[in-house]
């Protein structure tokens, strides 16, 4: 009888794609860099928070017109089925989903959503400057008067000023919040890998599932 075949070793499904992955890690580190590491409403905060606008769109572009596991359809917002999937985690009865569980994906868009506000908010602080544009006028940056970059600043009325304020505010907030949410999320990836015995973190690293 002939010896049976050694099986072929076959590449493990790709799960997330190099765009995936890049707006991932890219997303995480100029949060960790803006919020922890650099001097708020610096020249570097502008070009991080610039680079990281880009990175949000790309992604959410991608969420529209990439492969099936990165679409928005794979992971469609659902509040009851993540309440249904806290609850199946808590028991230990988690089942594998293609993309991210109903759970995860409520986090990725409350992440977005709350990174969106950040951005918008940074926009409307320095009048939309570009950071070419903040780094000729250094001057201002240095003393925190971001006005001087808005045109026709002349014509600001106490109106603009307090919605340049509340702005400020808000993109305080909404940072401080992202960072409380990339803990929770930091807590569900740790929780999800242990109840699904499936190594989540190496698959966003690498981009394959390791079974
Ligand atoms: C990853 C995204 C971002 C995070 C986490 C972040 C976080 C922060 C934090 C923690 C502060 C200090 C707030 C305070 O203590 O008053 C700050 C200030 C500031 N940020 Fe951001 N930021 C982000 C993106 C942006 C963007 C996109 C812009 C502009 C295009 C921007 C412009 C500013 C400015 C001008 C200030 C100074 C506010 C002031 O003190 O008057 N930020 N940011
Ligand atoms: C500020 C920091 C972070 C933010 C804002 C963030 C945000 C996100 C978002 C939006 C997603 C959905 C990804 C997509 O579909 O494009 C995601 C997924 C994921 N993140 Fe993070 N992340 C952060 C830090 C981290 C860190 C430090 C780790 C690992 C140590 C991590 C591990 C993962 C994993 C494993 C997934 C996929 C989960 C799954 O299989 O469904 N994240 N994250």
């Amino acid at each position: 009888m002939a010896p049976p075949r050694t099986p072929t070793l076959v590449a493990s499904p790709s799960l997330w794609d190099p765009v995936v992955r890049l707006t991932h890690w890219g997303i995480a580190a100029s949060i960790v860099l803006n919020a922890l590491l650099d001097e708020g409403g610096s020249l570097f905060h502008v070009w991080v928070g610039w680079t990281v606008m880009a990175l949000l769109l790309m992604r959410l572009v991608w969420g529209a017109i990439g492969p099936a596991e990165a679409r928005f359809s794979a992971f469609p917002p659902n509040p009851l089925a993540a309440l249904r999937h806290l609850r199946e985690l808590a028991t230990g009865k988690v089942r594998p989903h293609p993309s991210h569980n109903p759970a995860g994906a409520m986090m990725a868009y409350a992440l977005w959503a709350t990174l969106a506000v950040v951005t918008v908010t940074g926009l409307i602080m320095t009048g939309g400057a570009t950071p070419m544009q903040v780094a000729s006028d250094k001057a201002a940056v240095a003393s925190g008067d971001w006005s001087a970059l808005i045109k026709d600043s002349e014509g600001e009325s106490d109106e603009d000023r307090s919605f340049g304020k509340a702005a400020e505010e808000v993109h305080e907030v909404a940072a401080n919040l992202l960072l409380v949410l990339a803990a929770l999320h930091l807590a569900g990836v740790f929780l999800e890998s242990r109840a699904l015995r499936r190594n989540l973190v190496a698959a966003m690293l690498t981009g394959h599932r390791d079974k």
